[in-house]
């Protein structure tokens, strides 16, 4: 299986990977993607029409296939962010509150810590960290753009290494994020050059970096805190894969918490949401709470 390269190993590889399910939810991959738009608190903007809500989700929003791009109102921010109704679910994972101190270790551009911010209220400390300087730039972006600068006191963008970060710091952190850099399969079937060059070992390189990332978002956790490590890949390398090493890497240190989310099925160490079923994602989550 290894040397299988290219769109015809790709369809093995998570043909292998999928067995039954793979001719279905590479059909989903295809299909346009729907939305949710997010409300901005800081715009006064009201939709038209009755918004269409998922249970569960604690921000105004409406679903729809497709929405106009996001527009400025009278109050000067954007009247919605725009995004997979699975990328939601880290933040419900994670409930950052107002007061703690909360890292979202793979920040940009900015959608997640924008949620977390929404929640925060620009109490405590929420940093958006990302290692790439163009990305960063993003993150400033977007919460200018929908956030008033007196609302982002509590916000901090910092751009260390995540695999890193615990080499300065340790046990600091009420809640980390860990929104895993991943391969993202969907855009790689998008894309006839990705395609043309993928390969097995990408997943499995990829899945060392993720598990490096993993071990010092548990590091710079405090004991008691909770970290939620999250991907937009099909690769079990990259998910629950991640979460048995974890397991056979740092097991005691941390217990796994199980919980349910609006749309999505349950995996062995966390959940995920497949386009085949909801029409939503690809998503992976899974959660911990740190013990020692
Ligand atoms: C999946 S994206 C994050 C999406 C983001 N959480 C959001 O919701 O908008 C992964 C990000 O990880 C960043 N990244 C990759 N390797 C990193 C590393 N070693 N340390 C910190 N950030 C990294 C990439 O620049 C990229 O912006």
């Amino acid at each position: 299986m290894n040397n299988l390269k290219g769109p015809d190993g790709f369809d093995q590889f998570y043909g292998e990977m999928f067995k039954g399910r793979w001719p279905s939810l590479k059909a989903s991959l295809l299909l346009p993607k729907k939305h949710v738009a997010i409300l901005n608190p800081f715009s006064k903007f009201k939709f038209p029409e009755e918004p269409i809500q998922m249970t569960g989700v604690p921000f105004p929003h409406h679903i729809a296939d497709a929405f106009p791009h996001p527009e400025i109102t009278e109050e000067g921010y954007f009247n919605y962010y725009l995004m997979d109704a699975a990328s939601i679910f880290p933040v419900l994972a994670l409930e950052p509150k107002a007061g703690e101190r909360v890292v979202d270790l793979c920040a940009a551009p900015g959608g997640k810590s924008l949620l977390c911010a929404f929640l925060m209220k620009n109490e405590g400390l929420l940093i958006s960290n990302d290692r790439s300087s163009a990305r960063r730039s993003r993150i400033h972006k977007i919460f200018d753009e929908y956030l008033p600068k007196t609302q982002q006191k509590n916000h901090k963008v910092t751009a260390h290494d995540a695999s890193k970060w615990c080499l300065y710091e340790k046990n600091v952190y009420d809640k980390v994020l860990l929104d895993a850099p991943c391969s993202s399969e969907r855009h790689v079937l998008a894309d006839p050059k990705e395609i043309a060059l993928w390969a097995p070992g990408r997943t499995k390189a990829i899945a060392v970096s993720q598990f490096a990332m993993l071990a010092s978002a548990l590091d710079i956790t405090k004991p008691g805190g909770l970290i939620v490590y999250s991907t937009c890949a099909l690769s079990q390398l990259e998910n629950d894969d991640i979460m048995r090493k974890l397991e056979q890497k740092r097991g005691g240190r941390y217990e796994l918490i199980r919980k349910e989310f609006p749309v999505g099925e349950p995996t062995e160490f966390g959940w995920q949401v497949l386009p085949d079923t909801t029409g939503w994602g690809p998503f992976y989550l899974s959660m911990v709470r740190k013990i020692k």
